[in-house]
């Protein structure tokens, strides 16, 4: 894929809805590339893998810092007190898990759980090298292996977009909840117009590159880029929260809307 510039309109690829045969969809998206889904979950894995030592310096460079915020404001937003149960979905290097241990104090409980073994791994050792004892459980989105009705708020930042079946994890998300209980999605999503032209460029051009300066590896800097184009959009992800279930559907734009933050409750 050549970079892409601000002067060149950014052409999109199909959407996932239109690839469909039958009753199931063959293919799905792996950023711009249309790949069988068991492949998705492989590569998703894949680039995980290969970023996961240099995950935090990346994100505090890509971001300039600006994802501790984005954090700090979903968990103030969700609502949890002393004493609650969060399950962390795709948690990764623990920024989410750590915030709200903080909020639950002794008398909660966080747990945190990645598909990936090295993002987790990652996450682990810095919880214990902070002196932190936290449940890291290596699993699935689409498969939580947790009991019905166990948390008080469960969250999945800048996970999401990652997740082949995104229906099967927000039903899972759904399930694992308590009756009010409350579910938290932050994700890079549909930026405001004004800006789009400036975050296309920003996103082609310097991000692939930051990766393979930073890290050696240009492709999973693209795939983030390509990857957030190809997510549903607020409305859209609103809409499939509703279907899973969740009620009180709302989402917050950060930053004009590069990052969203969807909250809906279990009632
Ligand atoms: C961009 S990182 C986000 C990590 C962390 N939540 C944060 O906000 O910094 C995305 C994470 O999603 C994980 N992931 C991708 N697909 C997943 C799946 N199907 N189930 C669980 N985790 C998944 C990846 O391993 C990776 O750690």
């Amino acid at each position: 894929m050549s970079a892409i510039s601000a002067a060149s309109p950014l052409r999109l690829p199909e959407s996932p809805a239109t690839i469909v045969t039958g009753q199931m969809s063959k293919t799905t998206d792996f950023g711009f590339e249309r790949v069988p889904p068991e492949e998705k979950a492989r590569r998703v894995r894949g680039v995980f893998e290969s970023v996961a030592a240099k995950y935090d310096l990346m994100n505090d460079l890509m971001s300039a810092g600006l994802h501790r915020a984005w954090k700090r404001f979903a968990v103030e937003t969700s609502g949890v007190r002393r004493g609650s149960a969060v399950l962390d979905v795709a948690g990764g290097t623990a920024d989410l898990t750590r915030l709200f241990a903080d909020r639950v104090g002794p008398s909660g409980r966080v747990i945190l759980t990645d598909i990936t073994a090295a993002m987790l791994a990652a996450g682990r050792d810095r919880m214990l090298d902070e002196g932190r004892l936290v449940p890291a459980v290596q699993c699935n989105a689409e498969a939580l292996p947790f009991p019905a009705r166990s948390f008080d708020c469960v969250c999945i930042g800048f996970g999401l977009r990652n997740v082949t079946r995104k229906d099967f994890a927000l039903a899972e998300m759904r399930r694992v909840l308590r009756p009010g209980g409350v579910a938290l999605i932050l994700e890079f999503s549909k930026v405001a117009e004004p800006f789009r032209a400036a975050y296309d460029w920003y996103s082609f051009n310097v991000l692939p590159r930051l990766g393979k300066l930073v890290a050696d590896d240009e492709a999973s800097y693209r795939y983030l880029a390509e990857s957030i184009r190809m997510h549903p959009d607020q409305a859209a992800l609103k809409e499939m929260m509703e279907n899973a279930g969740f009620e009180r559907v709302e989402w917050f734009d950060l930053m004009a809307g590069i990052v969203a933050l969807h909250r809906g409750y279990v009632l």
